[in-house]
């Protein structure tokens, strides 16, 4: 399980092992705006404030994934305890 922090929004969540991110977010109330929920769009993308994301998207570049600074929450998880997001 991993801890999501949606910081603007002021809450916090635990996403199951199994779960999206966007799930868990939708869980507490925060809609993410999605269009492929494939993780090939980028229509999802929130900027990771803390944490590490654990990416599985097709969308990104590698140099963007290492930046660590981006996460697309319809398919990608979190790979550290605790992900913190501007959202
Ligand atoms: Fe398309 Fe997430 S909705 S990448």
């Amino acid at each position: 399980p991993v801890e999501i922090v949606a910081r603007r929004s002021g809450r916090t969540v635990v996403a199951a092992a199994d779960e999206t991110l966007r799930s868990a977010l939708e869980r507490v109330g925060i809609k993410v705006q999605v269009s492929c929920e494939q993780g090939v769009c980028g229509t999802c993308a929130c900027t990771v404030l803390e944490g590490e994301p654990e990416h599985r998207d097709a969308y990104l570049t590698d140099e963007e994934r290492e930046a660590n600074d981006q996460i697309l929450v319809c398919c990608s998880r979190a790979r550290s305890a605790r992900l913190v997001l501007d959202i």
